[in-house]
């Protein structure tokens, strides 16, 4: 399978709220919710697709002044294991020029903290109720400078 990862276009992002919901629902983000991170940061989302230009999973950044944000990535079950995951991470950290990128992750999930931390992710902090839930997440952080 060749895998390619590219800008999202807008038409797309349905398709991105139906695998954000299966993934993370009940935190999945509202469809506006995606329409407005593709409003503010179109180079920084992304999709990655195989030869059949079938979506595969996608990758969402964000930057402000002094930080980018992985704000969210997933692959499709079935797709899972090619390093698909892998390569989303590294087309966005390759487009945001800001030496610090931050994300969270839940403590439990140990498939996407093995591929936070072989980028070179440290997680810099556990937080108990980061988004008011109840549930915790660790806070990765990247030095992005020799990227
Ligand atoms: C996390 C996720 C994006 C990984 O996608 P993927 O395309 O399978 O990732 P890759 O194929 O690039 O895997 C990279 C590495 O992680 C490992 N890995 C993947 N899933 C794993 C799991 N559940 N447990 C342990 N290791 C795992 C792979 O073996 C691989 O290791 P290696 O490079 O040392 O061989 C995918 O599992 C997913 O969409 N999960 C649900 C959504 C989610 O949790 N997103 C992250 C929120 S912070």
């Amino acid at each position: 399978m060749i895998i390619t990862t590219r800008k999202i276009e807008v038409y797309e992002i349905n398709e991105i709220f139906e695998i954000d919901k299966k993934e993370f629902e009940p935190m999945n983000y509202p469809l506006f919710v995606l329409k407005q991170y593709y409003d503010l940061f179109s180079e920084l989302f992304l999709v990655a697709e195989n030869e059949n230009k079938d979506i595969l999973g996608y990758i969402i950044g964000g930057t402000n002044n002094s930080e980018g944000w992985i704000l969210s990535l997933a692959t499709k079950s079935e797709y899972r294991g090619h390093g698909i995951g892998t390569k989303l991470c590294k087309s966005l950290l390759n487009l945001i020029n800001i030496d610090c990128i931050l994300l969270t992750v839940h403590p439990d999930n140990s498939g996407a903290i093995h591929i936070y931390e072989k980028l070179g992710f440290k997680t810099s902090a556990r937080k108990e109720n980061y988004y008011g839930d109840h549930s915790p997440r660790n806070i990765m952080k990247l030095d992005n400078t020799h990227k």
